[in-house]
């Protein structure tokens, strides 16, 4: 499906936003992890977390959806079935780096296959330290899915400092090490998103700017019920529309607010856009809180290695708010984006040159030529089947002065099947 993105004369609503994607996909994971039932309420309507539920129900996992609410009959550590069909985990890099750990600890032998963006990510990160751990996993060029996976002798604990701030890489390891005798240990110096430490409860030590994250057999696994948090990356692409727009108030409560999650908040705030934020408070395990955002006029900022693992995921949409920004704005040390379900930093590069930014591309990031006058060529914009990347073009196409197309834009469905609507109700 091909989108049309008219000019918008305002952007202004309250908006439900999706539910919070590593969130969902974790929540039913872990409560199939527990023995015992969970409510898990508003869980996501997105692909990826489906494709979890999916693959948990291949596993032998009871899980019953009622509306926006899944009831999981959690089986435990113990009571995985070896699956008689691959298990598929459409385009989701979370479900089978997570679930690998799972089956692979658990020694169910199975296979995970993924869609063609998946089977073309690397896997080696994971393949290696769960083979430490006595996991053996054969791969398409010892690197791609379909991942075969099984488990002869025990689980090996394993002392790992994590060599990419990566949350699914970290998981993983912690989520097989939940099978060990001996803990695990995972290391982080660059903190990346803490939903499993925090949702799975596990021990963590703080040391001289490192984060020692333990797992083992003894840890109990508690029951996952409650509300899944807005998705603050699905947050991210209206703070930035509204910001950027003349004529701008939007409304979107109920944000997921883990402070690991929400670095591009940071960015937009030393950009001065004005964004509330409002009734904090807990749910669950997460923080969460309403946010505002109204027009802004946005300044310059400079982005280095140390936040991008907080807004690993929104790097794209902050691309674009810095288009608008009054000077020079600098990304770097972002080359991850490179593995995600497409090449995120050419496919930004794509859609900025079809739109006639001034900007340089580079291995790791961009610096951006921004101008707070300027105004987008209308352009036929390619998504490359990416949910984030057919988003950010969308926003940037509101600035332009006649309408604009984004190819393949279903892929939005991915996290936010919603987007298109919501899109219209703010712009009606
Ligand atoms: C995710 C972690 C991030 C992120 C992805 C979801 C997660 O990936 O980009 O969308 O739920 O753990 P990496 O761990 O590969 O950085």
């Amino acid at each position: 499906m091909t989108s049309t993105v008219e000019p918008a004369s305002h952007l202004k609503g309250t908006l439900k936003l999706p539910a919070d994607k590593s969130i969902s996909h974790r929540a039913a994971m872990f409560a199939a992890l527990h023995e015992g039932v969970s409510t898990i309420r508003n869980f996501s309507d997105a692909a990826d977390p489906h494709s979890t539920l999916a693959c948990l129900r291949q596993l032998g996992v009871s899980i019953q959806e009622e509306g926006d609410t899944i009831i999981v009959d959690g089986v435990g550590r113990n009571g995985f079935h070896t699956p008689d069909q691959p298990l598929d985990c459409g385009n989701s890099g979370t479900t089978m780096r997570l679930l690998s750990g799972i089956v692979g600890g658990a020694g169910i032998s199975c296979t995970l296959t993924g869609d063609d963006s998946l089977s073309a990510r690397t896997m080696k990160r994971i393949i290696d330290p769960l083979k430490e751990m006595g996991i053996k996993i054969e791969a398409r060029d010892n690197d791609f899915a379909p991942l075969h996976i099984h488990r002869d002798g025990p689980v090996q604990a394993l002392h790992f400092p994590l060599p990419i701030a990566s949350a699914q890489l970290k998981s993983c390891v912690l989520l097989a090490g939940l099978f060990g005798e001996e803990e695990t240990e995972v290391i982080e110096t660059k903190i990346s998103r803490d939903h499993t430490e925090r949702l799975l409860q596990l021990p963590i030590e703080k040391v001289r700017g490192k984060k020692k994250i333990r797992s083992s057999k003894q840890a109990d696994i508690p029951e996952q019920s409650y509300t899944v948090p807005g998705d603050f990356s699905a947050a991210a692409f209206w703070l930035v529309a509204g910001s950027i727009h003349p004529n701008s108030s939007i409304q979107l409560p109920s944000v997921g607010m883990n402070p690991t999650r929400t670095g591009a908040l940071d960015i937009l705030r030393k950009m001065e856009a004005q964004i509330q934020v409002e009734n904090k408070r807990m749910e669950g395990f997460e923080p969460v809180a309403d946010l505002r955002i109204t027009s802004s006029s946005l300044k310059p900022v400079d982005m280095t290695a140390k936040i991008i693992p907080n807004c690993i995921d929104e790097i794209p949409i902050i691309l674009v708010a810095m288009l608008f920004a009054d000077g020079i704005s600098t990304v770097r040390g972002a080359k991850e984006l490179r593995h995600k379900e497409t090449d995120r930093l050419k496919a930004m590069a794509d859609i900025l040159r079809a739109s006639g930014a001034d900007f340089e591309e580079h291995v790791d990031g961009f610096t951006i030529h921004g101008n707070p006058d300027f105004i987008p060529k209308s352009a036929q914009f390619k998504s490359c089947h990416d949910h984030r990347i057919a988003m950010s073009a969308a926003i940037l196409a509101l600035k332009a002065k006649e309408e604009s197309h984004i190819k393949d834009a279903d892929c939005t469905a991915i996290s936010y099947p919603s987007f298109w609507n919501d899109l219209s109700l703010l712009t009606n």
